[in-house]
């Protein structure tokens, strides 16, 4: 019989090595090289699949290709289907990453039964609950369709084999960390099993045309288990995140073949599931104390849609050591940044000053339309001077204290003007080419100072 080669593999980039290293040369972590036996030499082609349709080998005209669309499907949830881009694709395979107990298993379940009801044959497979236990879940979610069949499996080859049988409409694969394949020696969840798994459940995906969504769990550091490679692999990547402590569940598509990414559907935890929130500026709006100082509103784009959201500071003066800078919700080091842009361009005293600024409602905002809102907010905790509670402010801040113009005002603008906001302070370039909406008065802004005096009065 010949000699198990065995071979040691990153588990955090992949990187393969024949011997055991302290420290990873790929990603310079320490201590993550386990063990694995090098799969038989037999299955070669392993990682290669073809693609259903596509002619073995020989180039074609691009205008000559058909191009027919083939019809996504759609659940009862608009949320959800926008996050993917329009419904699900058939053939595809998704994957869906997040905390554990943050709503993978209830976004995923309520999304099975949706489709069921649509006469779709549904296989919920899942690795890490009885049967029983989905069934207790599915209760709860008031889940009553026939056509929803669930299978407590982990072992790749018998779910291939029950696929092959049921021959479903879509597949759940809850989750990827506990499926493994016989021929792999490391343990489920390890970078091995995971990338074989995946390319097998890809192959079964796209020769059967079966959607297939597969749960990821997140590490510590915020990445899917299993390495990058996994986001790699599947046409599609949404994270379902959110505060533990907070109702309110995010699913962000942070890779899309199908559809633009930074679609986000907006989702609230209930007793008896997920409901969608169709009017997130509302919620977000709701607790708003209005007229205190250090908090405004911005209409901030995510994905095709405006959001508005309030941002919080609090200035406060150091009374030892270093002054704080901290930021919930924003890319931490913009605050800094804006600070030095206020002492510099507007004269406030700033550098012996705590900076707490936050995106109220556990909502991460990433785009630099929100820096007006941000200098703002900051200059009226500073000056304990609120602006008015029916502002809203919407631009980008250079080095040297400008506001700089934003993408689709006319979209944040309108939003702003539906939710009741009377007066929108916007970089002065962004005012030509569109007609805002009646009952909101535009004020056009070049610099900081102007937004300041506009929205705090004084100079
Ligand atoms: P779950 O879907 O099991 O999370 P994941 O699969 O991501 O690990 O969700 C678990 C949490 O959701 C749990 O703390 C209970 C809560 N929950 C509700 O509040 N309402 C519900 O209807 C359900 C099914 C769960
Ligand atoms: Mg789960």
């Amino acid at each position: 019989m010949a000699k198990r080669k065995t071979k040691y593999v990153c588990q955090e980039c992949g990187y393969e090595t024949p011997k055991w290293m302290g420290k990873c040369p790929g990603c310079h972590n320490w201590n993550t090289f386990v063990e694995e036996v090098v799969a038989s030499q037999t299955s070669g082609a392993r990682h290669t699949f073809q693609v259903e349709g596509s002619l073995k080998g020989k180039p074609e005209k691009i205008t000559a290709i058909q191009s027919e669309r083939e019809p996504r499907v759609t659940t009862m949830m608009p949320e959800f289907n926008r996050v993917l881009g329009g419904g699900i694709v058939p053939g595809s395979l998704v994957l869906i990453g997040g905390d554990p107990g943050i709503g993978k298993s209830t976004l995923l379940l309520q999304v099975s039964s949706q489709l069921a009801d649509k006469k779709l044959n549904v296989l919920y497979i899942s690795g890490e609950e009885s049967a029983r236990q989905t069934k207790l879940r599915a209760d709860r979610l008031g889940v009553t369709s026939d056509n929803l069949y669930v299978l407590s499996e982990t072992n790749l080859v018998d779910i291939g084999n029950q696929i092959e049988q049921l021959n479903p409409g879509f597949v759940v694969i809850d989750s990827i960390q506990t499926i493994y394949r016989e021929e792999v020696s490391s343990a489920p969840g390890s970078v091995s099993q995971v990338r074989e798994c995946t390319s097998e459940l890809m192959r079964i995906a796209k020769s059967k045309g079966i959607p297939i969504f597969i749960v990821g769990h997140v590490t510590k550091e915020g990445s899917i288990a299993g390495p990058r490679l996994l986001e790699h692999m599947v046409d599609a990547v949404l994270y379902f995140e959110g505060e533990r402590h907070h109702t309110f569940r995010i699913l962000r598509g942070v890779k899309n073949r199908f559809g633009s990414t930074n679609e986000m559907g907006i989702f609230e935890m209930k007793e008896e599931g997920l409901r969608e929130v169709s009017n997130p500026s509302e919620i977000f709006l709701e607790e708003r104390s209005q007229g205190a100082a250090g908090s405004t509103v911005v209409a901030s784009m995510e994905g095709s849609r405006p959001v508005l959201v309030e941002i919080q500071a609090l200035i406060s003066p150091t009374s030892y050591g270093n002054p704080r800078r901290m930021a919930t919700g924003i890319d931490h080091n913009r605050v800094p940044l804006l600070m030095a842009v206020l002492e510099k361009r507007v004269g406030l005293m700033l550098q012996n000053q705590d900076a707490y600024v936050k995106v109220a409602g556990g909502v991460k905002l990433d785009e630099p339309a929100i820096d007006l809102a941000v200098a703002v907010s900051v200059a009226s905790s500073f000056r304990d001077q609120p602006s008015r509670p029916d502002d809203i402010l919407i631009g980008e801040v250079g080095l040297t204290g400008e506001v700089r113009r934003v993408a689709r005002i006319d979209q944040r603008v309108k939003e702003a003007a539906k939710l009741g906001f009377k007066r929108a302070i916007i970089p002065q370039k962004n005012l030509d080419g569109w007609t805002p909406p009646d009952s909101i008065e535009i004020l056009g802004v070049n610099t900081v100072h102007d937004a300041l005096k506009a929205t705090l009065g004084g100079n």
